[in-house]
């Protein structure tokens, strides 16, 4: 890049790296992804306005797509028409008992992620590289999110009027939830729990993640 930007990180991480405890690389990328945790829990008296979304939808336009094709496409859900998605999406298919989104604290907006062709691999790797930056933005906004593939496609077309094949929809809030993670090792269980108000999320460790 022209700006030497590439370069000049390259140099911040080997210093970083020289140093035993690394304290740059405290902040930056590692921050943005374990604050970016999925949230089913939002503070109603905050309501995400359509500029935000803008920026949010904004990054799409910097991102990798298989053979540049760019089928993806964005509806924008603010408080005013969030009562079009909230019927046909479903959260927490893991915590059924505590039937999640708890009364008010559903999301008020959302970005409903479609595409303009029938969807095939490619389309969905597309789909998860926008959903994640997508979110990483909103975490750098200081909101949080949530991916969500449990919905009723049909009724969401017919509410919102869509004129593609919604693939996703994105929650988008300011979180009223408080979420950590915890190592595991790959045999162990995977659900998500919650216990004293606090919603952990078990991560296996890269340890394990590796292939022998
Ligand atoms: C492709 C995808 C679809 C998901 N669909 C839903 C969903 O429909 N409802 C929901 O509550 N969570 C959904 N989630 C959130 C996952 O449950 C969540 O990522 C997982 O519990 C790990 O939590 P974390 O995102 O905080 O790491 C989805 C996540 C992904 C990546």
């Amino acid at each position: 890049m022209a700006d030497n930007y590439l370069e000049k990180r390259m140099e911040q991480y080997r210093s970083n790296s020289a140093t035993a405890s690394s304290p740059k690389s405290k902040d930056g990328l590692a921050v943005l992804l374990t604050r970016n945790r999925s949230t089913r829990g939002y503070d109603a008296s905050y309501l995400v306005r359509i500029d935000q979304l803008r920026r949010i939808v904004g990054v799409n336009n910097k991102l990798a797509s298989a053979r540049n094709r760019q089928v993806l496409r964005f509806r924008p859900v603010t408080a005013d028409e969030a009562h079009k998605v909230l019927p046909f999406i479903r959260m927490g298919a893991g915590l059924k008992e505590l039937h999640l989104p708890i009364q008010g604290t559903e999301p008020n907006a959302f970005i409903v992620v479609c595409s303009t062709i029938e969807p095939r691999n490619s389309t969905f790797v597309d789909l998860g590289i926008s959903a994640q930056s997508m979110l990483l933005q909103a975490v750098e906004m200081g909101l949080n999110g949530l991916c969500i593939m449990d919905f009723d496609g049909s009724s969401l077309v017919e509410a919102l009027q869509l004129p593609y094949k919604p693939l996703l929809v994105v929650a988008i809030g300011k979180s009223a939830e408080t979420v950590r993670l915890v190592d595991i090792k790959e045999n162990d269980d995977h659900s998500y729990y919650r216990k004293d108000g606090v919603h952990y999320v078990p991560k296996v460790v890269v340890e394990d993640l590796m292939i022998k």
